[in-house]
């Protein structure tokens, strides 16, 4: 795919697009089907790369994958689950943090399993020690060799009782996927409850799984010996609805959303209510618009769920450069995610980041020296620029700033959006923007 395009800016988004399943879930509920004895049949599943990428590991792993691009189904076959070859799976180094998911089901189906060098956006440190620490807990043994990292499970994996020291979602899923078929009980405290999370929960009671979601993050799982295919209809994407509709409000624009889902993103609507965007909610999804008039700075701290999402943080911070007067926004998920408004500055933004920990609770960065919070003044008109995309979220707010940005601006390496963003191209045309490529 050539990387480059120039987008034309300065005019509202206006139309209607479509979010299917969300990514989040879809990769791990692909995963998931490794586990049971029988096919299993996914729904809602998008075309977007980390798709592809899980599906080609899935692939390597023996796993037979038919898709139906158009209804986005996926038909997953584990009957032959093998062990992959080393130098394959090493092909997939660095494209996407999945992999480290398939450790609990191969150990359970093979005995053993192997991970390569971990992908994903560079967005902090990202480090993979809790997901290291629960599988020893069950009893795998980790070996760390020159080409990743070397998982083996000598006995049957047993179930154990862990605490998380953050509510890390890779690390709760990891548990998840591990507990299921391991032998007992296990209790995980502290656990991350996304929704993206209960909906593979849901997943994994319709194989057969005993899972129990209990008060302050604590969810209890009894191991069974045999897992089933599962059928199941992936939940909505939240982080794509949310770009879309922060697209809206930083072009003036007025998008409806089919697929996006409102329990799912009430945080999100409260903020985007409080910005002085407005939303109309129907059952087959979300309104959201510009009304008019000055948009409103706002207090805004990212936070694990039931709170502000951090991947929905990127794109609103280019409509808050439109927003009268300062807003504060602090980032307490990753320790490194405001790289992306260098280039809105440089377009035009007034945006200063801060290692302290501004207008909220203090964070385990604030003592870290980490640039994790951000003051933005406006409104300050953005002007076109020649960008570089440095992430999937920071990416698309890359997107949406040159989208409302007078004149044309050229977005060097798109293709990291379609890692997430489902034919974003497709939907930028039909809700009008002028873009070309190169
Ligand atoms: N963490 C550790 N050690 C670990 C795992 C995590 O210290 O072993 C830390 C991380 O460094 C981070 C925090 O815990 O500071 C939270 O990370 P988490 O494990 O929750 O994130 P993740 O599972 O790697 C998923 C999504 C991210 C999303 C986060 C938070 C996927 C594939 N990725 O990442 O999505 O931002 O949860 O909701 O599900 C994206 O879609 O663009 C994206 C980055």
């Amino acid at each position: 795919m050539n990387d480059l395009l120039y987008v034309n800016g300065g005019n509202p988004l206006r139309g209607e697009i479509t979010v299917r399943g969300a990514k989040n879930f879809v990769s791990k509920a692909m995963v998931a089907a490794l586990l049971g004895e029988t096919p299993s049949v996914l729904r809602n599943v998008p075309q977007i790369r980390d798709v592809a990428v899980v599906r080609g590991l899935l692939e390597l792993h023996g796993v037979r994958v038919d898709a139906d691009d158009a209804s986005g189904t996926l038909h997953l076959d584990p009957s032959d689950v093998e062990i992959a070859h080393v130098a394959d799976i090493d092909a997939h180094a660095g494209s996407s943090r999945i992999p480290i998911l398939f450790c609990g089901p191969l150990l359970h189906r093979l005995g053993e399993a192997f991970i390569p060098d971990l992908g994903g956006c560079r967005i902090g440190d990202r480090p993979i020690n809790y997901h290291l620490d629960i599988l020893r807990q069950f009893g795998a043994v980790v070996e760390k060799r020159p080409q990743g990292i070397y998982l083996s499970a000598p006995r049957r994996l047993q179930g154990t009782k862990i605490a998380l020291p953050y509510p890390s979602v890779g690390a709760t899923e990891q548990l998840l996927l591990t507990a299921v078929r391991a032998d007992g009980i296990t209790e995980l405290s502290g656990a991350a409850i996304e929704p993206e999370i209960m909906d593979l929960i849901n997943v994994l009671q319709k194989m057969g799984a005993i899972i129990s979601v209990d008060t302050d993050r604590v969810i209890r799982i009894e191991g069974v010996e045999r897992l089933e295919g599962y059928q199941h209809t992936a939940l909505s994407d939240r982080i794509e609805a949310a770009s879309w509709a922060s697209a809206a409000l930083a072009t003036g624009g007025d998008i409806y959303v089919r697929g996006a889902t409102q329990p799912e993103m009430t945080t999100f609507l409260n903020t985007f209510r409080k910005v002085g965007g407005e939303f109309v909610v129907d059952d087959e999804g979300i309104r959201f618009f510009h009304p008019g008039g000055d948009l409103r700075s706002i207090q805004l701290e990212t936070d694990v769920h039931p709170g502000f999402m951090t991947d929905w943080q990127q794109p609103l911070v280019v409509a808050l450069t439109q927003a009268k007067g300062l807003s504060i926004v602090h980032e307490t998920v990753y320790e490194n995610r405001f790289g992306f408004v260098d280039a809105l500055v440089g377009m035009g933004a007034t945006i200063q980041v801060y290692k302290e920990c501004l207008g909220g609770r203090p964070c385990r960065f604030g003592q870290r020296n980490f640039y994790h919070s951000a003051v933005i003044s406006g409104p300050t008109p953005l002007s076109a620029a020649d960008i570089e995309v440095p992430d999937l979220r920071g990416g698309f707010s890359h997107l949406i700033a040159a989208l409302t940005a007078k004149g044309t601006s050229q977005v060097r390496g798109i293709s990291l959006i379609d890692r997430g963003y489902e034919h974003f191209m497709d939907k930028l045309t039909a809700l009008g923007a002028e873009f070309s490529r190169d």
